[in-house]
């Protein structure tokens, strides 16, 4: 099935920073985006995830054109199935990791599970206010969180930008078996080309184009 459907889009802040970028995304499917710093990835993923309206050109979710829903069925794709893991992670900072999770868990009627912790190696942190944890803990339960409401499409920014690379690597496991099991599907942005090729398709932002490279 077709998660996203992604049709000439286009879109400019002080200058262009691209134009008629289209993109699918599948089921148990990984796209990973590279390109230089301020080639537009992020801007493309905020796009594609109904956080900013493009310029031009078509987003599709499930199906069904962004533009054409009303906003309460939008807010509830975006509640119920759209997972941002963005640079800022946005965890409630007066708020424990147990705390954060516990909410995104009420909001979408699931349970927190514990193997998804000890899969990121937090569950000794799950107490702890968030100010307290360190950026690496802190990018590690914004994705336990991000996991735990059960979105079938991730898009995520760097997600493991403060993390070493063998945590990186395990992180990107977590996430690649995540989308086989629950039918979700990936997009990644990273500086980091060794992670984007663990994905199944790997483009390129470069002179406003995207390019599919793997
Ligand atoms: N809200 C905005 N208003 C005006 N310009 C913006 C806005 N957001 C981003 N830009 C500009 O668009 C360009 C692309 O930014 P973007 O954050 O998408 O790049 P990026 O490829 O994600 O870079 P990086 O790899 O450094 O994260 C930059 O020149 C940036 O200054
Ligand atoms: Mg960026």
């Amino acid at each position: 099935m077709n998660l996203l459907s992604a049709k000439n889009i286009s879109h400019t802040f002080d200058y262009e920073l691209f134009h008629n970028v289209s993109l699918d995304l599948e089921e148990q499917d990984s796209i990973a985006i590279i390109g230089i710093s301020g080639s537009g990835k992020s801007t493309l993923l905020h796009i594609l995830s109904t956080l900013l309206k493009a310029d031009s050109g078509d987003v599709e979710l499930f199906g069904e054109n962004v533009a054409m829903m009303s906003k309460k069925k939008l807010s509830q794709i975006k509640r119920d199935s759209l997972g941002l893991v963005f640079q800022s992670h946005y965890l409630f900072k007066g708020f424990s990791a147990q705390e954060n999770l516990e909410v995104a868990a009420i909001l979408s009627n699931q349970e927190i599970q514990e193997e998804l912790l000890e899969r990121l190696s937090i569950t000794k942190n799950m107490a702890q206010k968030v100010t307290e944890l360190s950026g690496g803990q802190q990018q590690r339960v914004s994705i336990a969180r991000v996991l735990t409401k059960k979105p079938r499409i991730i898009f995520a920014d760097e997600p493991t930008g403060n993390l070493d690379k063998a945590t990186a690597k395990e992180v990107m496991n977590l996430f690649f078996e995540y989308c086989q099991e629950h039918k979700a599907g990936m997009l990644l942005v990273t500086h980091d080309e060794k992670l984007a090729y663990m994905c199944k398709k790997v483009y390129r932002l470069e002179n406003k184009e995207l390019v599919k490279v793997q």
